[in-house]
């Protein structure tokens, strides 16, 4: 399938690399605002072709699939050009910035026979795989501590008076659908939607959340979840259950420990996986496109609208609203 992008900061580089490594896309096609990027840019990764008119890339009829990294308050009005100019679309975490944008887009992709996936890779890795599958022998869960907590580089600009997108209410920008969306996902994908949930965000001068903690409320336990921009944690994440313990060395984990609690002896148990993670989502959201696999979509589909529920509903309830909810 033949590939194009959106965005041309290092992640989508990442990407371009990973839907190399999966063999399953090729790049034709790269966008930028500003044409001489867009040269650069498709220079870079050998791009057949460029654009700086959304337009154009939406209407060219060799791109099947595009892949969108651009600020989060833009994904919206660009997956909706896309989808009905029926391309596939993988569009960056987090897909929206609320429920009502997220039912218009899939009904687009719905009408235009396409699919949209939101590209939150830590679910799609092996050591995710390897988790889910050991899972019932902690039995009972208890308790869970997952994080993303961050320090920014942006930040140090954001106190100089500079804003970086993601620090930004008009970009839809914030702890938690930055980086809270990572152990949030985890969670959702492992723990099934909460009964209630709470969000006690630290709020910065603009209003957006620059760390919080949310806890996610479920019959026997609460998974407790905190995320920052603003400061940086030195601890892994840990799942508690009444017969053990799971300890994954991040919210992406990449290695993961299992602690009997009779033997209190660690366990390795994570996996081998490729450095470039994004390879595994593209592995899955290609295979769902190509066998018409319509109840994974649906599952993803489903999760990707629980963890935005979720931070739609976390932040205004404390206050924090992007463009145009202010009025
Ligand atoms: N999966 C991951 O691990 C991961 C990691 C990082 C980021 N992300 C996600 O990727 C997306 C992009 O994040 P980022 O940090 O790269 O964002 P960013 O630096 O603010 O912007 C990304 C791209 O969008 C374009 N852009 C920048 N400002 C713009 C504006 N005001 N109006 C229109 N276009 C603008 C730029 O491309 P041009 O100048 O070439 O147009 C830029 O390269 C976000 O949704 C983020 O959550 C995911």
């Amino acid at each position: 399938m033949k590939l194009a992008t959106i965005g041309t900061n290092w992640i989508t580089s990442t990407f371009i690399k990973s839907a190399h490594q999966s063999n399953k896309l090729t790049l034709h096609a790269v966008y930028s605002r500003f044409i001489e990027k867009a040269k650069e840019f498709a220079k870079l990764h050998s791009a057949p072709i460029y654009f700086n008119n959304l337009d154009e890339l939406a209407k060219c009829a060799e791109i099947d699939i595009v892949y969108i990294a651009s600020p989060n308050s833009l994904h919206f009005e660009q997956t909706k050009l896309l989808l009905k100019n029926k391309k596939h679309v993988i569009c960056e975490k987090p897909l929206f910035s609320n429920i009502d944008e997220f039912n218009e887009a899939y009904n687009i992709a719905n009408e235009n026979g396409v699919f949209l996936f939101e590209a939150i890779r830590n679910i799609h890795t092996p050591n995710f795989h390897q988790l889910k599958k050991e899972l019932p022998k902690i039995g009972k869960i208890r308790s869970a501590l997952l994080h993303y907590v961050q320090y920014s580089s942006r930040y140090d600009s954001f106190l100089k008076g500079d804003i970086a997108n993601v620090f930004s209410p008009d970009f839809s920008g914030g702890a938690l659908v930055d980086l809270g969306v990572y152990p949030l996902s985890l969670a959702i994908h492992l723990f099934g939607k909460p009964n209630t949930f709470s969000y006690h965000p630290t709020l910065l001068h603009n209003g957006i959340d620059g760390n919080g903690t949310l806890i996610l409320q479920y019959k026997d336990f609460h998974c407790t979840i905190i995320c920052s921009k603003i400061s940086q944690s030195h601890i892994p994440s840990e799942i508690h259950g009444e017969l053990g313990t799971f300890i994954l060395n991040s919210s992406t984990p990449t290695s993961i420990e299992w602690i009997d609690n009779k033997t209190k002896n660690p366990i390795d148990i994570g996996v081998d996986q490729d450095s470039l993670d994004m390879v595994y989502e593209i592995n899955t959201f290609i295979n769902i496109i190509k066998t018409k696999d319509n109840q994974s979509y649906e599952k993803l589909k489903n999760l990707s609208e629980t963890v935005l529920f979720i931070t739609e509903n976390s932040r205004k309830s404390n206050g924090i609203l992007f463009h145009g909810e202010k009025e």
